[in-house]
């Protein structure tokens, strides 16, 4: 039996038709960037997180990188966040000028650790930028405490985690805002790149729309310099279509999580951890094991695509040589990227396919 990380065709063959019909009606009226179906999908979107504003561009990178700018981030400035993340986080950092500043995961939720963040903080200090990672909200109470004690503000990396919940609340609606990614892969993915930026902040909102544009409100007159980095109607079109099967989905992953939880339980692995109160939304169902090579083999040579995010972390890769970093810096993040990997979570999977996983790695 073959099982891919993620089967991103069979979501597809459901909902042919009905993709089909709605970009057909944009390729007649050739109407491609920005547009009705981005203005509706910034209305969903914001409705689905709970914020007032949403602004569509065109990666989860770029929304991580216009709402640093937005706060006003710049050369110079020292930004908080974890090293145990996928790149863009901390290249967005980077890019606005600013410093990364890291601190390690606590070793149950992967994510940044509050307990360690206050002692980071020095008067180059400038926001906080928390990963909810693999669609499991970072905890937030404590850093919102800590930020608000500080004076900071707090960016949720949203990427991963569209649906996810903390405390009753939706990720995104828990800073002062929240950067999505749209990739194809992702939860509620496009046909090509895009991403969102969601927050409750007249002034960021507004600062989010003139940089995507090109710092335009009216052609050909520009306020402040900005980006291309607009949300096409293409993609809009498909993201409003997805948005209704969203929760759906969600519930399926958390399904099929629950069911490897179950019957992986009494094997010597580790179960994703979910703090009570916190919706998962399995954006990757993560497992962690001191065997995790050989089972990552077992899989592989059994047909099941396995993978670790993240092999190596941030502190340690080669592009952020020049933050000083070295071996045993972040001991948690080092150690979980050498246990853990994914195995695959995605809505469609059959029964079968569930029992296969299984049986798999528990012949390892
Ligand atoms: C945690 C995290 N942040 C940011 C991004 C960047 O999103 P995009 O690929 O849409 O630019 C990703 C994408 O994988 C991600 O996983």
């Amino acid at each position: 039996m073959k099982i891919p990380i993620l089967d991103l065709k069979k979501q597809y063959k459901g909902l042919k038709k009905e993709i089909e019909a709605r970009i057909s009606k944009i390729c007649d009226n050739q109407s491609f960037v920005l547009g009705e179906e981005v203005s509706l999908i910034e209305k969903n979107i914001s409705e689905y997180c709970n914020t007032q504003y949403a602004i569509g561009v065109n990666s989860g990178t770029d929304a991580l990188i216009l709402a640093l700018n937005a706060m006003g981030i710049c050369k110079g400035d020292e930004v908080i966040t974890t090293p145990f993340t996928f790149v863009a986080t901390v290249e967005a950092i980077s890019l606005v000028g600013g410093k990364p500043v890291f601190v390690d995961i606590d070793p149950k939720t992967y994510n940044i650790d509050p307990g360690l963040v206050e002692a980071k903080i020095t008067e180059k200090t400038k926001a906080i930028v928390p990963v909810h990672l693999y669609g499991l909200c970072a905890d937030m109470d404590p850093i919102s405490s800590i930020a608000k004690k500080h004076k900071l503000p707090v960016l949720e990396d949203c990427a991963q985690a569209i649906g996810s919940t903390y405390k009753g609340k939706k990720a995104g609606s828990l800073g002062v805002a929240g950067a999505i990614s749209f990739y194809p892969g992702k939860n509620l993915g496009c046909f090509g790149d895009g991403g969102m930026v969601v927050t409750n902040e007249e002034a960021l909102y507004k600062k989010v729309k003139l940089l995507r544009n090109h710092g335009s409100e009216k052609s050909y007159y520009h306020k402040i310099v900005g980006y291309n980095s607009r949300l096409d109607n293409l993609q809009a079109a498909v993201l409003n279509i997805k948005l209704t099967y969203l929760d759906k989905w969600i519930d399926q992953r958390i399904e099929n999580a629950a069911f490897f939880n179950k019957n992986l339980a009494g094997c010597s692995i580790t179960t994703p951890h979910v703090p009570e109160g916190y919706r998962h939304s399995y954006h990757q169902y993560v497992l962690r094991s001191k065997d995790a090579g050989k089972i990552v083999k077992h899989l592989l040579d059994s047909g099941i695509e396995s993978r670790t995010y993240y092999p190596l972390p941030l502190h340690l890769q080669e592009c952020f040589k020049s933050l000083g970093h070295k071996p045993g810096d972040f001991p948690e993040s080092e150690k979980l990227s050498k246990e853990s990997f994914a195995i695959p979570v995605y809505p469609e999977l059959t029964k079968e396919e569930k029992d296969y996983i299984v049986a798999t790695i528990k012949k390892v």
